[in-house]
């Protein structure tokens, strides 16, 4: 058998090369979508500290800050800024993220004037209530995500992000 290679089976291993770097090119951001949840605060079940005192949490939702250390993105580990909207609902200290479920635009409590008690996302005039229920008529069609929360030496913990609990 001869090891030349004939011009025609050139051209289908440089058209097969070429192919199969265009799918990878496509591939990668699918692959990165799936690997997301794996990359956000807690999700190997550890619980991220805060600075916010649980006794300190009232009804009104306060934006608390936090920083996700060492996290791994792909190839380079970094301290991450995050946030959460934490409130108290009876015994319960729930904690909503603030990326808006329509396009990622990040939520206020109270952020528009016209809609007191309830979050805005500047975006695209986005509604959800207190319990992140998303107000039909505005563009974000699901609730604000939740994170899960522990109490640890009188301060508040976030875990994983997960669906929203609180609405129907
Ligand atoms: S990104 Fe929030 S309403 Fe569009």
């Amino acid at each position: 058998m001869s090891s030349k290679v004939s011009r025609r089976q050139f051209l289908s291993y440089a058209l097969m090369g070429t192919g199969g770097f265009m799918a990878s090119a496509m591939l990668m951001p699918m692959v990165r979508f799936a690997l997301d949840p794996v990359l956000q605060p807690g999700s190997d079940g550890e619980f991220i500290p805060t600075q916010q005192k649980a006794d300190d949490v009232t009804e009104v939702p306060v934006k608390v800050d936090f920083v996700i250390k060492d996290r791994k993105d792909a190839w380079y580990v970094s301290d991450v800024a995050d946030s959460a909207w934490v409130y108290r609902d009876g015994d319960d200290i729930i904690a909503l993220s603030p990326v808006c479920k329509h396009l990622g635009c990040t939520v206020n409590w109270e952020g528009d004037a016209n809609h007191p008690d309830m979050f805005f996302c500047p975006c695209h005039d986005g509604l959800y209530e207190k319990n992140g229920k998303n107000v039909p008529g505005t563009p974000p069609l699901g609730p604000l995500d939740q994170y899960e929360v522990e109490v640890v030496d009188g301060f508040v913990h976030l875990g994983k992000i997960v669906p929203n609990q609180l609405v129907d």
